[in-house]
């Protein structure tokens, strides 16, 4: 009787705190707990019977629907079936797996890579893998949350270090513990403003304070370095990185996540990263849709090109606006307004001209950058341009 009462009572509790959230409620009430697209068509996307184009996807190179891609998908879904029923190191691995990392490693210029089922899988254990008790990483403080769960299981120490500063990190680091083994996480680039992690200055951080670099590079792959290698490649420091991480959902379409570094390192994650001994393996389809995505960086390197013409246009016209774009220097450009109701509308008047942006608010984003991610495609064509031009003239006319 009491401990169904007690039951009952942490039940309320919960319930409470679950109806109370104000970001649960503040989302319901804007009707945007999660939208749900009914239908896409290239960049273009229809929700409740309206027809959007997409200026927000992480699909950077448009690949989700090309005809090898597809392909690939089929083939493997006829081949192999639907799922992989289990963990790598259970019944779970299959030969298309080896496939697929052989495959990135050497795309990345690494020895060896892991894949499983979702990037931010990946890249917890690109943190929990390798650090433990005692141990000390040291993360941007804009990093994104995979790497901030990882680090909490690692049990290690944590310091936090400006937004893409070196200048901070080396002030942290003059106070630390010769010692003590370090760990330094960064990204290749950062989603929510689009800069370009400042990599030669904390390569030379981390060779001269003897430090392990790990890098998220979501959005660095497929963006970034020849033919979309990544931000290491773009700046020749492939082999100063220690572990390059990311996602397969990004430029390469598909979902799953990769680490990659030394062979020795990487046959470690793979009886200790928990994310994917206790997790199911990536799928078939999923697995070979992103190998097809790989093979067109390569082969098709016009897709990359077409990004970063697209990427100047979008940027150009932002700036005559004089919008505040954070000094984006890539492909996710947001757009901040600095408070919740400004981004909201801002928003909203995107909505109602029929463009798909995301709405960002703090804790997604730091207090006061309340802001509109966009995005930039290869594949958005001048007539999704030209309704983007409407659209970002008249918000931008109301602000
Ligand atoms: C920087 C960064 N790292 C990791 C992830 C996680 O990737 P996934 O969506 O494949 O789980 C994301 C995706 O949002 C990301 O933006």
């Amino acid at each position: 009787m009491i401990r169904s009462l007690f039951k009952s009572k942490t039940r309320n509790r919960i319930q409470e705190r679950c109806q109370e959230d104000s970001l649960t409620r503040l989302r319901k009430k804007y009707d945007i707990l999660y939208h749900i697209i009914e239908n896409q068509q290239g960049t273009r996307v229809t929700v409740d019977g309206k027809q959007l184009v997409m200026f927000s996807s992480n699909e950077y190179l448009g690949l989700h629907d090309h005809p090898k891609v597809i392909e690939a998908g089929k083939k493997a879904l006829d081949q192999w079936g639907s799922g992989t029923m289990g963990s790598r190191a259970a019944n779970g691995g299959r030969y298309f797996h080896h496939q697929l990392e052989e495959r990135l490693a050497d795309f990345l210029g690494k020895e060896a890579c892991h894949v499983s089922a979702a990037g931010y899988l990946s890249l917890m254990s690109s943190i929990t893998g390798f650090a433990q008790r005692g141990d000390v990483v040291l993360v941007d403080k804009n990093m994104h949350s995979s790497v901030w769960d990882g680090t909490q299981l690692s049990m290690a120490s944590v310091e936090r270090f400006s937004h893409n500063n070196p200048d901070h990190l080396r002030a942290l680091l003059d106070n630390l513990d010769p010692e003590v083994a370090k760990i330094i996480a960064i990204e290749g680039i950062y989603s929510m403003e689009g800069h370009i992690g400042k990599l030669p200055e904390f390569v030379d951080i981390a060779q001269q304070y003897q430090c392990f670099l790990v890098m998220d590079d979501a959005h660095g792959l497929g963006v970034l370095g020849e033919n979309g290698r990544g931000t290491a490649n773009h700046f020749g420091l492939t082999e100063k990185v220690d572990v390059i991480s990311g996602s397969l959902s990004k430029s390469l379409a598909s979902t799953g996540g990769y680490v990659a570094g030394d062979r020795s390192m990487i046959d470690y994650l793979r009886t200790h990263s928990k994310q994917t001994i206790f997790s199911a393996a990536i799928s078939p389809s999923q697995a070979a849709c992103a190998m097809a995505a790989l093979d067109i960086l390569e082969s098709e390197p016009e897709w990359l090109e077409r990004l970063w013409s697209n990427t100047k246009r979008y940027k150009a016209l932002l700036d005559e606006l004089n919008l505040n774009t954070w000094e984006s220097e890539s492909p996710a450009i947001p757009i901040v307004l600095g408070s919740r109701e400004r981004a909201y509308y801002f928003w909203k008047r995107l909505w109602d001209k029929n463009v798909f942006t995301i709405l960002s608010t703090p804790p997604a984003v730091p207090p006061g950058k309340d802001l509109i991610r966009t995005s930039v495609s290869a594949k958005h064509s001048d007539e999704d341009f030209e309704i983007f031009e409407e659209a970002i003239r008249y918000a931008a006319s109301k602000l």
